[in-house]
């Protein structure tokens, strides 16, 4: 129970007549890749947006570090240290690399010159963004000063996780990060994943790519009808069982763990 950052219990969200969310549950714990896999409709965006905020759920608690939060926005679990990639990236794709890592959450240059007519210090968040960028150990990235509509789907994925990781000091949660990719960005996107695991954020990865998931996962959440069905480890179970799980063509493992 102590090792468990982020947690839901019988989380239940509807719209209208639809129970896209019915009694989930979820625990992410310290230091690990946890992925979230089920069929289209299973649940999961829904799911992960009640651990962002972007969701309000009809029943159930959300607990960070043990405590319970009561998200009301994004930017509620933001301030808790939960950053979220969502799938479109929400990205200003006219703007340099720089200024999307620092999107909403600017650097003003300091003394008045910020306070009242709200400059950017340009210079201290294209440094900060280098720093970052070295720390994860970015190098397709060749200037920080490049707009992002010049840049590969896979440059910026990897830009909208770099973001991800510079201000998610609790958790990071990734909506199928590797989707629009190739399979070498997908590579590059999945290293950037295990070496943000390994600075000690746990990362949650929602992925449709069994390959990818049995790469990085240390677990694997599997989402079905609306909640979890169980958790298991990859190297306890074969892709295709995992599948089968997932559709309902096999029943959960008896053993797996709940949590
Ligand atoms: N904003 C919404 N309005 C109405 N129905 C929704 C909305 N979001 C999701 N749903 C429905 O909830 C169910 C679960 O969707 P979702 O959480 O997106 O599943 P998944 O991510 O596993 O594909 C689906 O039936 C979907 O159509
Ligand atoms: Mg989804």
């Amino acid at each position: 129970m102590n090792d468990i950052v982020l947690e839901a219990r019988g989380i239940v969200k509807r719209y209208g007549h639809v129970t896209a969310v019915a009694g989930a549950d979820f625990d992410l714990r310290a230091g690990e890749i946890l992925a979230v896999i089920g069929d289209n409709g299973a649940g999961k965006s829904s799911l992960i947006k009640v651990l962002s905020g972007d969701v309000v759920p009809d029943a159930g608690e959300v607990l960070l570090d043990g405590k319970p939060v009561h998200f009301k926005s994004p930017h509620d679990a933001q301030l808790a240290g939960i950053e979220t990639v969502y799938q479109d990236l929400a990205m200003a794709p006219a703007l340099d690399i720089a200024t999307n890592l620092f999107l909403g959450r600017e650097i003003r240059r300091k003394g008045p010159l910020g306070s009242v007519l709200r400059m950017l210090d340009v210079k201290e968040m294209r440094a900060q963004s280098r720093q970052q960028m070295d720390a994860l150990g970015i190098t397709t990235l060749q200037s920080i000063t490049q707009p992002v509509d010049s840049l590969s789907g896979g440059q910026r994925q990897t830009v909208a996780v770099a973001r991800a990781a510079a201000f998610g000091r609790r958790v990071v949660i990734m909506d199928e990060p590797t989707a629009a990719l190739g399979v070498r960005e997908s590579k590059g996107v999945l290293d950037l994943i295990r070496r943000i695991r390994d600075t000690g954020i746990p990362v949650v990865l929602i992925s449709h790519d069994m390959p990818a998931v049995f790469e990085v996962a240390d677990r694997i959440h599997i989402h079905r009808l609306g909640r979890r069905a169980c958790v298991v480890r990859p190297g306890d179970h074969e892709m295709n069982e995992v599948v089968g799980i997932m559709t309902g063509a096999l029943p959960p493992p008896a053993a797996a763990e709940a949590s």
